[in-house]
């Protein structure tokens, strides 16, 4: 890394030229690719006067340049790492370039790669200049042509963006022509050649057209499509109904490819995934990642006008796309499975992940306002907290207004690339609010903190709210002005939700506080008896709230409560009130009490419930949001506390759980949501039970291990035995049995790694080694990186904090190592590392000299970016 240059939002530049249209050749050879490109271009009339091109490409090995046919010599332009500088060029005028690629040599998997003998491209965010010298920004919006060469006989598919134009054989060749009659940017270019076979089906769009539908894998996989089609489908009717978008080419193809960086990627026509997020079957593929699967089809499929119809000015703008089309994959998947469920997940991730990401070194707003390295800033700050961000916006307008937004959005800024304001100026347009202050939750980072006290006056029957708002500093914005937050809220009585009269009028059960100021109170009249207040329902903003309940009160909301969210939520915080005084030393005695009563009533009485959300409200709350409580956590009495509590309830109940898993039991069958919520509650039960030191429950996982035949079941109960310190041989047997049963599925694979270095007991870091030297173990494939080193970083809280801070160390070399092929990845991974300022002294230091090791290498801007600011905050 020679220069770390900073980009600016205050100095964005509309481009100076545009390029009309984009014609590029692919020669597939082994060993190397030759891309010839033909770009009409012409200067921007709305830009300065510029009399020099300057188009950027990295690592290219250029073979020739000419202008309309003139060829280039080496005083005509110039080439930097970075870009080239074509001097003098007209107004008007067709730049015809040969480059040179390695597609084989690239482990960035950034640019036309190889994976497991396939060809595929990533072009997003600033791929596609490894690939061709080019105006590679997403405002340069261009009508793309492709045509593949390959010799006859190589590969049996050959695709790219949009409509295929013609196949043919020529001289030994196979030569396919394909057009793309949107506009679109670079960064939404794809390229696929390989032997693939496809599963095909088709959708007729509301307005009648016919679309091909076609999703192409490997063909070992060929029979782990359906789903992932029926989802597709479902999207694109929901997408209809939800949003009036209809699909716009007459052909939509997915491609599953191994070695992929992140999930999915939206290019037009032509999206490719990650096999993780697009192949399921019962047999190998657990609930959870069905779930995934139907979430990730409808993200990449509702970009097709959220992010490529109407696409970014500017990367600060990404979560113009991505918290946009979060919001939207987030209601598609409540409408087709449990919303309360949903909303619990997403409030869980904001909870654990964001705050804890808005806390520490690489805070940042929505929209960001620099970076060094745009791949860094793909954080779930950009894509769930700019979800919320939007869902706010829907919740404010109601339905009916928000649908004329979108509208009015998607309409009049289509083929264009926008900026978040322009989404908001649509709502502004429709409802006629004022929505400025709104916007500091684009420009504002941190995670606003809600202080809410109250007081009852019987003789006046007034119940009053006093709520005050402030965001801690963040890394280079100390000053924080008060936001305008959407506070839904519920007052309970003895016999239920209480009227609400403010200001004289009546506002029914269920009502939103716009909070504006620092402080504000609000009057609640003719409240008959001390509420029990029910806060930030359906989390209805981004924001941490501090209300001191008492138990009894707490109990009341678990029991009676009618927003799910908040069912939940009351739950987490007599879990977390409880954790807390173990953490801290104190007796948590009435705590553990009035868990254990409460859980009894909620379990005894599973059948009258949701019992997917019940499955959800077992869960104690993660040690990283436990962290996230302190000033200073102590890692260890965390753990500690943590694995205390979950024995103390599992003996505590032991009838009412195996009371729970033996009646669920013939509910379990099938992939439907009763199902699957049945499924969910009973290995939650079994995970509790293999606490205790007790044959009949490893007996019963045992039999659950070798009996099921579906994989939700046969994991679960694998992970409560090898999680379960006293398992022992039971354990290992069923450890190898999985192996021996599923070496031939990667995905499966994964699970096992995965299960394995998740182990909350034991020298885990050890278990970690072995499996990096195992024969399945493959380090240029991210999804076994992921499977290995992050999930034991980020899920193994006790062993990643080992005192001995040797696991710091060991994530710090193995990034550096990683680094050298993939920093996307290897920057990715360091997540974990830069949360050292959470924890005592001890920890911190040891995490701080971890991190100064890597700074003291050879780094890539990617990794360079994080630690670096992680080292300066
Ligand atoms: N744009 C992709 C999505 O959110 C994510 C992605 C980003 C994929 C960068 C690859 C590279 O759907
Ligand atoms: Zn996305």
């Amino acid at each position: 890394m020679s220069t770390t240059t900073v980009t600016y939002l205050a100095d964005y530049r509309a481009p100076e030229f545009l390029i009309e249209k984009t014609h590029l050749t692919f020669k597939l050879h082994e060993g190397y690719t030759d891309v010839n490109s033909q770009l009409t271009i012409v200067r921007n009339p709305h830009s300065t006067h510029a009399d020099h091109l300057v188009l950027h490409g990295e690592q290219l090995e250029l073979l020739s340049l000419a202008i309309d046919e003139r060829p280039l010599g080496v005083g005509d332009y110039q080439i930097t790492p970075q870009n080239m500088t074509v001097h003098n060029v007209p107004e008007r005028f067709v730049l015809q370039c040969k480059t040179r690629i390695y597609p084989e040599k690239n482990t960035a998997l950034e640019g036309l790669y190889r994976s497991s003998g396939m060809y595929c491209t990533q072009c997003e965010a600033e791929g596609f200049r490894k690939i061709t010298y080019y105006l590679d920004r997403p405002d340069v919006m261009s009508e793309f042509e492709t045509v593949i060469i390959a010799e006859e006989g190589t590969f049996s598919t050959m695709l790219s963006n949009g409509n295929c134009l013609s196949d043919t054989v020529h001289a030994g060749k196979r030569i396919v022509h394909w057009h793309d009659p949107f506009k679109k940017p670079s960064y939404l270019f794809a390229l696929v050649a390989g032997n693939l076979v496809c599963l095909e089906d088709h959708f007729s769009t509301q307005s009648g057209r016919q679309v091909l539908l076609q999703i192409y894998t490997e063909a070992k996989d060929s029979d782990k499509c359906y789903f992932a089609m029926r989802s597709l489908k479902k999207a694109m009717r929901w997408d209809e109904q939800t949003y009036g978008r209809e699909y716009d080419l007459d052909r939509f193809m997915i491609v599953a490819v191994d070695d992929f960086n992140m999930g999915a990627m939206e290019n037009k026509g032509l999206n490719i995934f990650n096999t993780s997020c697009v192949l399921a079957h019962p047999a190998s593929t657990t609930d959870a990642a069905f779930q995934r699967v139907e979430r990730v089809i409808g993200h990449e499929y509702f970009h097709n006008w959220s992010g490529n119809r109407i696409t970014c000015r500017d990367w600060f703008q990404l979560s113009l796309k991505e918290g946009l089309t979060v919001y939207r994959d987030s209601e598609f998947s409540a409408d087709m499975n449990s919303r309360a469920v949903k909303r619990i997940e997403d409030a869980n991730v904001i909870r654990s992940v964001q705050f804890v990401e808005d806390a520490g070194p690489m805070a940042h707003p929505v929209r960001p306002d620099s970076y060094i390295e745009i791949s860094n800033f793909y954080t779930v700050t950009i894509y769930e907290k700019g979800a919320e961000v939007v869902r706010m916006l829907a919740n404010i307008l109601g339905p009916e207004q928000y649908r004329r937004a979108t509208d009015l959005y998607f309409s009049r800024f289509d083929g264009q690339a926008v900026t978040c304001d322009d989404f908001v100026q649509c709502m502004e347009a429709v409802s006629g609010k004022d929505l400025r202050q709104f916007c500091l939750w684009y420009s504002q980072a941190g995670t606003p903190q809600l202080h809410i006290s109250d007081s009852y006056d019987a003789a006046r029957q007034q119940y009053s709210l006093t709520v005050r708002q402030h965001t801690p500093a963040t890394p280079g914005q100390t000053e924080k002005q008060a936001l305008h937050i959407p506070l839904k809220i519920a007052l309970y009585g003895s016999k239920g939700a209480l009227a609400l009269v403010i200001d004289g009028q009546n506002k029914g059960t269920e009502t939103v506080l716009d909070i504006y100021q620092d402080q504000q109170t609000i009057i609640f009249e003719q409240v008959a008896e001390n509420p029990v207040p029910s806060l930030l329902r359906g989390f209805s903003a981004p924001v941490k709230i501090f209300y001191a309940y008492q138990l009894a009160q707490l109990q009341q909301l678990i029991l009676l409560d009618s927003d799910g969210f908040c069912r939940w939520d009351a739950m987490q915080s007599l879990m977390r009130i409880a954790l807390c005084n173990a953490i801290d030393g104190k007796d948590n005695h009435a705590e553990q009490i009035m868990l254990v009563d409460t859980l009894k009533q909620l379990l005894a009485d599973h059948v009258s419930m949701d019992v997917a959300l019940l499955a959800c409200m077992l869960d104690l709350p993660s040690e990283q949001y436990l962290a996230s409580l302190y000033d200073k956590a102590n890692p260890t009495a965390i753990s500690q506390a943590r694995t205390q509590l979950q024995q103390q309830l599992a003996i505590q109940l032991q009838p009412e759980l195996l009371g729970c898993y033996q009646t669920l039991q013939d509910k379990i069958q099938g992939l439907f949501a009763p199902a699957m919520a049945a499924r969910s509650l009973c290995n939650r039960a079994l995970a509790y039970l293999l606490h205790i030191n007790d044959a009949r429950y490893r007996n019963l996982a045992q039999q659950q291990f070798t009996q099921v035949n579906n994989m939700t079941d046969q994991f679960a109960a694998l992970r409560a035995l090898v999680h379960a310190e006293h398992a022992g041989s039971i354990a290992q047997e069923a450890l190898q049995a999985f192996y021996q049963q599923w070496q031939h599925e990667t995905l499966v694979v994964n699970m096992w790694f995965q299960v394995q270095v998740t182990r909350p007991w034991g020298n885990v870091l050890q278990v970690v080694h072995e499996l990096l030297n195992h024969t399945a173990f493959d380090a240029r494939n991210p999804n076994k990186l992921r499977a290995v080193i992050a999930a034991f970083a980020n899920q193994n809280f006790a062993s990643f904090h080992d005192r001995s801070g040797k696991a710091y160390q060991f994530l710090a070399d193995q990034i550096a190592d990683i680094d050298q092929r993939n920093p996307q990845m290897a920057a990715r991974l360091l997540t974990p590392l830069t949360h050292w300022h959470q924890f005592i002294d001890e920890h911190a230091i040891l995490m701080r000299k971890a991190l100064e090791s890597l700074s003291q290498r050879e780094l890539s801007k990617d990794v360079y970016e994080v630690v670096s600011k992680s080292l300066m905050n």
